[in-house]
Protein backbone atom coordinates (compact mmCIF):
# COMPACT_ATOMS: atom_id res chain seq x y z
CA UNK A 1 0.00 0.00 0.00
CA UNK A 2 1.23 3.67 -0.79
CA UNK A 3 1.76 5.74 2.01
CA UNK A 4 -0.17 8.47 3.48
CA UNK A 5 2.09 11.42 1.70
CA UNK A 6 1.24 9.53 -2.03
CA UNK A 7 -2.68 8.63 -1.44
CA UNK A 8 -3.40 12.37 -0.59
CA UNK A 9 -1.97 13.28 -3.42
CA UNK A 10 -3.98 11.21 -6.28
CA UNK A 11 -6.72 10.30 -3.80
CA UNK A 12 -10.44 10.89 -5.09
CA UNK A 13 -8.63 11.65 -8.81
CA UNK A 14 -8.47 8.08 -10.40
CA UNK A 15 -10.65 8.95 -12.92
CA UNK A 16 -9.23 12.43 -13.54
CA UNK A 17 -6.74 11.06 -17.03
CA UNK A 18 -9.46 9.47 -18.43
CA UNK A 19 -11.93 12.15 -18.22
CA UNK A 20 -9.07 14.30 -19.90
CA UNK A 21 -8.61 16.75 -17.37
CA UNK A 22 -5.60 17.61 -14.60
CA UNK A 23 -7.67 19.81 -12.13
CA UNK A 24 -10.66 18.54 -10.61
CA UNK A 25 -13.76 19.76 -12.26
CA UNK A 26 -16.23 21.51 -9.96
CA UNK A 27 -19.94 20.69 -10.68
CA UNK A 28 -21.77 23.88 -9.41
CA UNK A 29 -25.68 22.50 -10.65
CA UNK A 30 -28.36 22.94 -8.47
CA UNK A 31 -30.26 20.49 -10.70
CA UNK A 32 -30.19 17.94 -13.46
CA UNK A 33 -31.91 17.10 -16.60
CA UNK A 34 -33.91 13.81 -16.03
CA UNK A 35 -33.54 11.19 -18.91
CA UNK A 36 -37.27 10.08 -18.52
CA UNK A 37 -39.83 10.18 -15.22
CA UNK A 38 -39.69 6.82 -14.23
CA UNK A 39 -35.52 7.23 -14.00
CA UNK A 40 -35.67 10.54 -12.71
CA UNK A 41 -38.33 9.12 -9.86
CA UNK A 42 -36.05 6.03 -8.99
CA UNK A 43 -32.71 8.25 -8.57
CA UNK A 44 -34.52 10.55 -6.27
CA UNK A 45 -36.02 7.69 -4.65
CA UNK A 46 -32.48 6.46 -3.99
CA UNK A 47 -30.53 9.33 -3.15
CA UNK A 48 -33.06 10.53 -0.30
CA UNK A 49 -33.40 7.38 1.42
CA UNK A 50 -29.13 7.04 1.92
CA UNK A 51 -28.30 5.11 -1.55
CA UNK A 52 -25.02 6.57 -4.02
CA UNK A 53 -25.28 7.87 -7.15
CA UNK A 54 -24.92 4.38 -9.75
CA UNK A 55 -22.46 5.04 -12.88
CA UNK A 56 -23.82 7.05 -15.77
CA UNK A 57 -27.22 7.97 -13.12
CA UNK A 58 -28.98 11.35 -12.46
CA UNK A 59 -27.77 13.59 -9.18
CA UNK A 60 -31.26 14.83 -9.83
CA UNK A 61 -31.04 17.96 -7.47
CA UNK A 62 -27.54 19.14 -5.60
CA UNK A 63 -29.02 18.59 -1.90
CA UNK A 64 -29.41 15.02 -2.63
CA UNK A 65 -25.79 14.20 -4.47
CA UNK A 66 -22.97 16.67 -6.34
CA UNK A 67 -20.33 14.59 -7.79
CA UNK A 68 -17.17 17.44 -6.53
CA UNK A 69 -18.44 16.55 -2.90
CA UNK A 70 -17.89 12.57 -3.88
CA UNK A 71 -14.81 13.32 -4.99
CA UNK A 72 -13.54 14.71 -1.50
CA UNK A 73 -15.41 11.66 0.18
CA UNK A 74 -13.85 9.43 -1.78
CA UNK A 75 -10.28 10.94 -0.94
CA UNK A 76 -11.27 11.49 2.91
CA UNK A 77 -12.15 7.77 3.44
CA UNK A 78 -8.82 6.70 1.84
CA UNK A 79 -7.17 8.45 4.14
CA UNK A 80 -8.88 7.64 7.14
CA UNK A 81 -9.49 3.59 6.22
CA UNK A 82 -13.15 3.47 5.78
CA UNK A 83 -15.22 2.22 3.38
CA UNK A 84 -17.10 5.55 2.67
CA UNK A 85 -17.20 9.36 4.49
CA UNK A 86 -19.89 12.22 4.28
CA UNK A 87 -19.09 15.33 3.60
CA UNK A 88 -21.26 18.43 5.43
CA UNK A 89 -21.44 22.30 5.21
CA UNK A 90 -19.55 22.77 8.60
CA UNK A 91 -17.88 20.29 11.00
CA UNK A 92 -21.12 21.08 13.35
CA UNK A 93 -23.42 19.96 10.46
CA UNK A 94 -21.76 16.86 10.29
CA UNK A 95 -21.91 16.15 14.18
CA UNK A 96 -25.65 17.28 14.26
CA UNK A 97 -26.60 14.29 11.67
CA UNK A 98 -24.56 11.88 13.46
CA UNK A 99 -26.71 12.40 16.08
CA UNK A 100 -29.63 12.46 14.08
CA UNK A 101 -28.47 9.64 12.52
CA UNK A 102 -27.56 7.96 15.63
CA UNK A 103 -30.53 8.13 18.31
CA UNK A 104 -34.38 7.10 17.86
CA UNK A 105 -36.86 6.98 20.25
CA UNK A 106 -35.87 4.99 23.30
CA UNK A 107 -32.16 5.22 22.27
CA UNK A 108 -31.23 9.06 22.57
CA UNK A 109 -28.51 8.03 25.40
CA UNK A 110 -24.88 9.55 24.90
CA UNK A 111 -21.35 9.05 26.59
CA UNK A 112 -19.18 11.74 26.09
CA UNK A 113 -15.71 12.29 27.20
CA UNK A 114 -14.72 15.73 28.07
CA UNK A 115 -13.01 18.10 26.79
CA UNK A 116 -14.53 18.31 23.47
CA UNK A 117 -14.80 21.82 21.36
CA UNK A 118 -16.65 24.13 22.82
CA UNK A 119 -19.54 24.36 20.80
CA UNK A 120 -20.03 20.52 20.68
CA UNK A 121 -20.21 20.28 24.12
CA UNK A 122 -22.56 23.02 23.68
CA UNK A 123 -24.92 21.20 21.98
CA UNK A 124 -24.80 17.98 23.98
CA UNK A 125 -24.77 20.06 27.15
CA UNK A 126 -28.86 21.51 25.90
CA UNK A 127 -30.42 18.47 24.99
CA UNK A 128 -31.40 20.78 21.68
CA UNK A 129 -31.31 17.45 19.48
CA UNK A 130 -33.43 15.72 22.06
CA UNK A 131 -30.03 13.77 23.43
CA UNK A 132 -29.47 13.13 27.25
CA UNK A 133 -25.44 13.07 27.95
CA UNK A 134 -23.63 11.68 30.50
CA UNK A 135 -20.01 13.23 31.43
CA UNK A 136 -17.08 10.30 31.66
CA UNK A 137 -13.78 10.22 32.32
CA UNK A 138 -12.12 8.16 29.90
CA UNK A 139 -12.03 5.14 32.77
CA UNK A 140 -15.67 5.73 33.72
CA UNK A 141 -16.96 4.52 30.22
CA UNK A 142 -17.24 1.11 30.56
CA UNK A 143 -19.75 2.01 33.66
CA UNK A 144 -21.65 5.17 32.12
CA UNK A 145 -22.73 2.42 28.68
CA UNK A 146 -26.67 1.77 29.06
CA UNK A 147 -28.59 -0.37 26.80
CA UNK A 148 -29.98 2.98 25.54
CA UNK A 149 -26.81 4.48 24.78
CA UNK A 150 -26.70 5.58 21.29
CA UNK A 151 -23.20 7.03 20.89
CA UNK A 152 -19.62 7.58 22.74
CA UNK A 153 -18.05 10.69 22.17
CA UNK A 154 -14.44 11.86 22.34
CA UNK A 155 -11.77 13.72 20.47
CA UNK A 156 -8.55 13.19 21.00
CA UNK A 157 -6.00 15.02 20.82
CA UNK A 158 -8.98 16.85 23.07
CA UNK A 159 -9.12 20.53 22.48
CA UNK A 160 -7.78 22.84 23.95
CA UNK A 161 -6.35 20.58 26.75
CA UNK A 162 -4.26 18.68 24.31
CA UNK A 163 -5.06 15.39 26.27
CA UNK A 164 -4.70 11.79 24.66
CA UNK A 165 -7.23 8.84 24.87
CA UNK A 166 -6.97 5.48 24.15
CA UNK A 167 -8.95 4.53 21.42
CA UNK A 168 -8.83 1.19 21.31
CA UNK A 169 -9.28 1.35 24.76
CA UNK A 170 -12.22 3.20 24.83
CA UNK A 171 -13.91 1.63 22.01
CA UNK A 172 -13.82 -1.59 23.90
CA UNK A 173 -15.42 0.42 27.24
CA UNK A 174 -17.86 1.58 24.81
CA UNK A 175 -19.27 -2.01 24.44
CA UNK A 176 -22.25 -2.14 21.88
CA UNK A 177 -22.33 1.61 21.82
CA UNK A 178 -20.69 2.87 18.46
CA UNK A 179 -17.70 5.12 19.30
CA UNK A 180 -17.45 8.55 17.09
CA UNK A 181 -13.82 10.21 17.21
CA UNK A 182 -13.11 13.80 16.56
CA UNK A 183 -9.93 13.70 14.75
CA UNK A 184 -9.81 17.46 13.76
CA UNK A 185 -6.88 18.19 15.69
CA UNK A 186 -4.66 15.10 14.96
CA UNK A 187 -5.86 14.65 11.07
CA UNK A 188 -5.25 11.30 8.94
CA UNK A 189 -1.88 12.15 8.58
CA UNK A 190 -1.10 11.25 12.29
CA UNK A 191 -3.88 9.22 13.86
CA UNK A 192 -6.87 6.94 11.71
CA UNK A 193 -9.19 6.54 14.54
CA UNK A 194 -11.40 3.49 12.83
CA UNK A 195 -7.90 1.47 12.31
CA UNK A 196 -8.11 1.52 16.49
CA UNK A 197 -11.87 0.99 16.67
CA UNK A 198 -13.74 4.08 16.44
CA UNK A 199 -17.12 3.56 14.49
CA UNK A 200 -17.17 6.99 13.60
CA UNK A 201 -14.36 9.66 12.56
CA UNK A 202 -15.50 12.91 12.65
CA UNK A 203 -13.65 16.29 11.20
CA UNK A 204 -14.00 19.91 10.95
CA UNK A 205 -12.35 20.05 7.86
CA UNK A 206 -12.17 24.40 7.96
CA UNK A 207 -9.40 23.24 9.83
CA UNK A 208 -6.47 21.68 8.56
CA UNK A 209 -8.02 19.75 5.76
CA UNK A 210 -9.00 23.10 4.01
CA UNK A 211 -5.48 24.39 5.97
CA UNK A 212 -5.76 27.74 3.94
CA UNK A 213 -9.03 29.29 6.59
CA UNK A 214 -10.73 29.95 3.44
CA UNK A 215 -13.50 27.26 3.31
CA UNK A 216 -16.06 25.82 6.01
CA UNK A 217 -16.32 21.78 5.78
CA UNK A 218 -16.81 19.13 7.90
CA UNK A 219 -16.93 14.98 7.31
CA UNK A 220 -17.77 11.92 8.71
CA UNK A 221 -15.69 8.35 7.66
CA UNK A 222 -17.75 5.33 8.48
CA UNK A 223 -18.72 2.15 6.95
CA UNK A 224 -21.36 2.06 4.07
CA UNK A 225 -24.33 1.46 6.47
CA UNK A 226 -23.40 4.48 8.66
CA UNK A 227 -22.80 6.44 5.32
CA UNK A 228 -26.38 5.64 4.14
CA UNK A 229 -27.62 6.66 7.40
CA UNK A 230 -26.04 9.98 7.64
CA UNK A 231 -26.50 10.67 3.67
CA UNK A 232 -30.23 10.75 3.81
CA UNK A 233 -30.57 12.58 7.07
CA UNK A 234 -27.92 15.42 5.16
CA UNK A 235 -30.58 15.03 2.38
CA UNK A 236 -34.19 15.62 4.29
CA UNK A 237 -31.89 18.87 6.25
CA UNK A 238 -30.25 20.06 3.62
CA UNK A 239 -26.45 20.32 5.16
CA UNK A 240 -24.51 19.23 2.11
CA UNK A 241 -21.05 20.98 1.76
CA UNK A 242 -21.31 23.67 -1.85
CA UNK A 243 -18.76 21.76 -4.13
CA UNK A 244 -16.64 24.87 -4.09
CA UNK A 245 -16.06 23.94 -0.39
CA UNK A 246 -15.15 20.11 -1.39
CA UNK A 247 -13.01 21.36 -4.53
CA UNK A 248 -11.02 23.31 -2.00
CA UNK A 249 -11.13 20.73 1.23
CA UNK A 250 -10.19 18.12 -1.55
CA UNK A 251 -7.36 20.04 -2.78
CA UNK A 252 -6.15 20.50 0.48
CA UNK A 253 -5.84 17.08 0.96
CA UNK A 254 -2.85 16.93 -1.51
CA UNK A 255 -0.28 19.32 1.07
CA UNK A 256 -1.87 17.72 3.97
CA UNK A 257 0.72 16.03 5.18
CA UNK A 258 3.47 18.41 4.56
CA UNK A 259 1.70 20.94 6.24
CA UNK A 260 0.93 18.75 9.30
CA UNK A 261 4.35 17.59 9.74
CA UNK A 262 6.04 21.28 9.34
CA UNK A 263 3.48 22.67 11.84
CA UNK A 264 4.27 20.06 14.05
CA UNK A 265 7.84 20.61 14.28
CA UNK A 266 6.97 24.35 14.92
CA UNK A 267 4.91 23.57 18.00
CA UNK A 268 7.65 21.13 19.11
CA UNK A 269 10.11 23.84 19.44
CA UNK A 270 7.62 26.57 20.63
CA UNK A 271 5.71 24.14 23.16
CA UNK A 272 10.10 23.24 24.87
CA UNK A 273 10.71 27.28 24.84
CA UNK A 274 7.40 28.08 26.80
CA UNK A 275 8.09 25.38 28.95
CA UNK A 276 11.08 26.96 29.94
CA UNK A 277 9.80 30.70 29.92
CA UNK A 278 9.25 32.56 33.45
CA UNK A 279 5.86 33.91 32.40
CA UNK A 280 3.97 30.52 31.55
CA UNK A 281 3.31 27.98 34.51
CA UNK A 282 2.11 24.86 32.08
CA UNK A 283 2.69 23.80 28.70
CA UNK A 284 -0.12 21.36 26.94
CA UNK A 285 1.07 19.34 24.09
CA UNK A 286 1.62 15.83 23.83
CA UNK A 287 5.35 16.09 22.79
CA UNK A 288 5.47 17.32 26.34
CA UNK A 289 3.17 15.28 28.24
CA UNK A 290 1.78 11.87 27.22
CA UNK A 291 1.23 9.34 30.19
CA UNK A 292 0.03 6.48 28.10
CA UNK A 293 2.69 6.72 25.55
CA UNK A 294 0.79 6.73 22.45
CA UNK A 295 2.41 9.16 20.48
CA UNK A 296 4.15 6.55 18.21
CA UNK A 297 1.65 3.93 19.40
CA UNK A 298 -1.45 5.25 18.03
CA UNK A 299 -0.75 9.21 16.64
CA UNK A 300 2.45 9.27 14.57
CA UNK A 301 3.15 12.75 15.78
CA UNK A 302 2.44 15.16 18.76
CA UNK A 303 0.77 17.85 16.04
CA UNK A 304 0.46 20.97 15.83
CA UNK A 305 -1.99 22.05 18.33
CA UNK A 306 -0.44 23.54 21.51
CA UNK A 307 -2.09 25.43 25.01
CA UNK A 308 -0.09 27.31 27.56
CA UNK A 309 -1.24 28.88 30.87
CA UNK A 310 0.33 32.28 31.94
CA UNK A 311 0.73 34.00 35.54
CA UNK A 312 -2.06 36.27 35.70
CA UNK A 313 -5.07 33.99 34.80
CA UNK A 314 -7.22 35.60 32.66
CA UNK A 315 -6.35 39.43 32.22
CA UNK A 316 -2.97 38.30 31.67
CA UNK A 317 -3.73 36.14 29.00
CA UNK A 318 -6.11 38.51 27.22
CA UNK A 319 -2.83 41.09 27.36
CA UNK A 320 -0.51 38.31 25.89
CA UNK A 321 -3.27 37.39 23.09
CA UNK A 322 -3.81 41.33 22.37
CA UNK A 323 0.17 42.12 22.23
CA UNK A 324 0.74 39.57 19.61
CA UNK A 325 1.80 41.13 16.15
CA UNK A 326 2.39 38.27 13.80
CA UNK A 327 0.20 36.16 15.31
CA UNK A 328 -3.28 36.55 14.80
CA UNK A 329 -5.24 36.82 17.65
CA UNK A 330 -8.51 34.74 16.36
CA UNK A 331 -10.34 31.60 16.45
CA UNK A 332 -9.92 28.06 14.10
CA UNK A 333 -6.84 26.28 13.89
CA UNK A 334 -4.79 23.91 11.96
CA UNK A 335 -4.12 26.81 8.84
CA UNK A 336 -0.95 28.00 6.95
CA UNK A 337 -0.90 31.13 9.72
CA UNK A 338 -0.55 30.84 13.26
CA UNK A 339 -3.39 31.65 15.31
CA UNK A 340 -3.93 32.08 18.91
CA UNK A 341 -7.29 32.12 21.47
CA UNK A 342 -8.36 32.45 24.85
CA UNK A 343 -10.42 29.41 25.00
CA UNK A 344 -12.33 30.30 27.94
CA UNK A 345 -14.04 34.03 26.79
CA UNK A 346 -14.38 32.08 23.09
CA UNK A 347 -14.23 28.48 21.45
CA UNK A 348 -15.17 27.09 25.21
CA UNK A 349 -16.87 30.08 26.42
CA UNK A 350 -20.58 28.09 26.86
CA UNK A 351 -18.59 25.00 28.82
CA UNK A 352 -19.98 24.71 32.46
CA UNK A 353 -18.34 23.73 35.61
CA UNK A 354 -14.92 21.96 36.01
CA UNK A 355 -14.49 21.32 32.56
CA UNK A 356 -14.13 24.76 31.56
CA UNK A 357 -10.72 26.18 30.76
CA UNK A 358 -9.32 27.94 33.19
CA UNK A 359 -8.89 31.39 32.82
CA UNK A 360 -5.17 31.62 32.28
CA UNK A 361 -4.89 29.30 28.88
CA UNK A 362 -4.11 30.55 25.90
CA UNK A 363 -4.42 28.28 22.66
CA UNK A 364 -1.52 28.25 19.81
CA UNK A 365 -2.50 26.68 16.33
CA UNK A 366 1.17 27.08 14.66
CA UNK A 367 1.65 27.62 11.20
CA UNK A 368 3.72 27.20 8.90
CA UNK A 369 6.06 30.37 9.79
CA UNK A 370 9.58 30.32 10.65
CA UNK A 371 9.29 28.61 14.31
CA UNK A 372 12.08 31.58 15.34
CA UNK A 373 10.00 34.42 14.24
CA UNK A 374 6.85 32.64 16.25
CA UNK A 375 9.37 33.09 19.10
CA UNK A 376 10.07 36.04 19.25
CA UNK A 377 6.74 37.62 18.54
CA UNK A 378 5.39 35.29 21.65
CA UNK A 379 8.46 37.00 23.45
CA UNK A 380 7.36 40.47 22.99
CA UNK A 381 3.79 39.45 23.73
CA UNK A 382 5.03 37.78 27.07
CA UNK A 383 6.64 40.27 28.03
CA UNK A 384 3.67 42.90 28.27
CA UNK A 385 2.65 40.60 31.37
CA UNK A 386 6.66 40.82 32.80
C1 LIG B 1 -12.33 19.83 17.28
C2 LIG B 1 -13.46 20.52 16.57
N1 LIG B 1 -14.54 19.81 16.20
C3 LIG B 1 -15.57 20.40 15.56
C4 LIG B 1 -15.58 21.76 15.28
C5 LIG B 1 -16.75 22.38 14.58
O1 LIG B 1 -16.43 22.60 13.24
P1 LIG B 1 -16.99 23.80 12.33
O2 LIG B 1 -16.51 25.08 12.94
O3 LIG B 1 -16.42 23.49 10.98
O4 LIG B 1 -18.48 23.71 12.36
C6 LIG B 1 -14.47 22.52 15.65
C7 LIG B 1 -14.45 23.97 15.35
O5 LIG B 1 -13.67 24.72 15.92
C8 LIG B 1 -13.38 21.90 16.31
O6 LIG B 1 -12.30 22.60 16.70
Amino acid sequence: MTTVDTRAVHAGRDDLAALGVHAAPIDLSTTNPLPSVDTGGDAYETLATGGTLPPGGTAVYQRLWNPTVARFETALADLEGTTDAVAFASGMAALTATLLAATREGKRHLVAVRPLYGGTDHVLATGLLGTDVTWARPDEVAAAVRPDTALVLVETPANPTLDLVDIAALARAAGHAPLLVDNTVATPVLQQPARHGATLVLHSATKSIGGHGDVLAGVVACDTDWASRLRQVRALTGAILHPLGAYLAHRGLQTLPLRVRAQQAGAEKLAAWLADHPAVTRVHHPSLHDPAGLVGRQMAGPGSLLAFEVRGAAPAAAAVAGACRLITHAVSLGGVDTLIQHPASLTHRPVQGEAKPVGGLLRLSVGLEDPEDLRTDLEQALAAIA
